[in-house]
């Protein structure tokens, strides 16, 4: 018998394949709501060749990435990992281990991603209800306790850091009355890890997730998650299977922990660039890190001021990482930052959701939180809205 090496000559034709040029990405400042430029040391660390998943060097190097980790979120967790995907990824391992269906889920909703957080929990069978504030600003403690009172949730999901609104939700309060009404609580950290103040264990948050692409200053793929002692009660005290194989803590608890138990090919490569992005971290200190992020935003802030541009945000709330500038009347907000990307090579981002064409996004992360990027974003901007007028 012979076997058919041959494509088949009408469906896909490979002429044109062959003679693609090797890869070439344009060089671009990101300065939008994400990704970040990665750190060079970062893509230096992924360029390493893989070594396998259950190499000892790979299974030191999860432990180092772990310890990291509990450093850069300031908690004692032992259930801290990187899971593999994207944000998102990682926001869905928080809710699918704890939510079983029928259980009673209060989400603050003040943008875009606690929509996406009222989505994913009614996934998985939750009885979802909601708060909202309007796109721009903070839930008061007063009003998180009405609404535990009110709706009498087992599981609180806000977000700390909007990235649709740049708003900073403080925390300080909330993971006491959480554990008054016997509820757990999680936050979104996709916007703050790494350049935001974040005090996992203090605020007796039960759960956390982030990203690698923001404030980590590491291309998108791996994405933080935590889970604390009184999460992991109600995973071991569920009746019903996690409802999501890939993510499910209990599997991934033998992996991560001392079985070292095969669960999936980890993808090694993005573990290099997380640990590196995080050792990064590490070698900066926190608390310089937070100031850096604190400086360049307010000089930005005040370069916009002078600039005779508003931000959207009430100063006492704004995100360090992510800044939302209200968009002048008559103003084409795409045709800014159209013209900021093909000529300055500078992307920025445009509103989400309630905010399209109202605001325009700048994220200053990692290391790109610095003064000369503001410098460079503001003489560009300055052009770029003289040409549209
Ligand atoms: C606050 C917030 N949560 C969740 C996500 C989802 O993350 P990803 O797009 O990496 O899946 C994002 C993405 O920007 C975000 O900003």
């Amino acid at each position: 018998m012979t076997t058919n090496l041959s494509v088949s000559k009408s469906t896909v034709s490979d002429a044109h394949l062959r003679h693609l040029p090797v890869l070439e990405v344009p060089e671009r400042l990101l300065l939008g709501p994400g990704p970040s430029n990665a750190d060079p040391a970062v893509v230096a660390a992924m360029n390493r060749q893989p070594i396998g998943h259950l190499d000892p060097a790979y299974l030191a190097l999860m432990d180092e990435v772990q310890e990291l980790l509990r450093y850069a979120w300031q908690t004692n967790n032992q259930m801290t990992y990187p899971v593999p995907g994207t944000g998102s990824a990682a926001m869905e391992a928080t809710l699918a281990n704890v939510i079983e269906p029928g259980d009673r889920v209060l989400v603050g909703v003040n943008g875009y991603f606690g929509n996406r957080l009222v989505d994913m929990a009614g996934r998985y069978g939750a009885d979802v209800s909601t708060i909202h504030r309007p796109w721009g600003e903070a839930f008061s403690l007063a009003e998180i306790r009405e609404a535990l009172e009110t709706h009498r949730p087992t599981l609180l999901a806000l977000v700390h850091a909007e990235t649709s609104t740049g708003v900073k939700q403080p925390m300080e309060g909330i993971g006491a009355l959480c554990r008054e009404f016997n509820c757990l609580l999680v936050i979104d950290t996709v916007t703050s890890l790494g350049g935001v103040p974040i005090f996992l264990d203090e605020w007796q948050v039960d759960l956390a997730y982030s990203c690698s692409q923001k404030g980590l200053s590491c291309p998108p793929g791996m994405s933080p998650f935590t889970m604390g002692p009184r999460a992991l009660d109600k995973l071991d005290s569920r009746k019903t299977k996690v409802a999501n194989w890939y993510l499910d803590a209990s599997l991934l608890r033998k992996y991560w922990g001392s079985d070292r138990s095969y669960h999936h090919t980890a993808p090694v490569n993005m573990t290099y660039a997380i640990r590196e992005a995080l050792r990064l971290v590490a070698e900066e200190g926190l608390e310089v890190r937070w100031q850096r992020h604190q400086a360049t935003a307010e000089k930005l802030w005040a370069g916009l001021a002078e600039m005779g541009l508003a931000c959207h945000v009430d100063k006492a709330y704004r995100l360090p990482t992510l800044t939302t500038v209200k968009v002048p009347n008559g103003v084409d907000a795409k045709a800014v930052t159209r013209l900021l990307l093909n000529e300055h090579n500078i992307e920025i981002g445009g509103g989400l959701g309630d905010l399209a064409g109202q605001v325009w996004r700048i994220g200053l992360m990692g290391s790109n939180s610095q003064s000369d990027r503001v410098d460079t974003l503001l003489a560009a901007l300055g052009q770029v809205l003289k040409q549209v007028g």
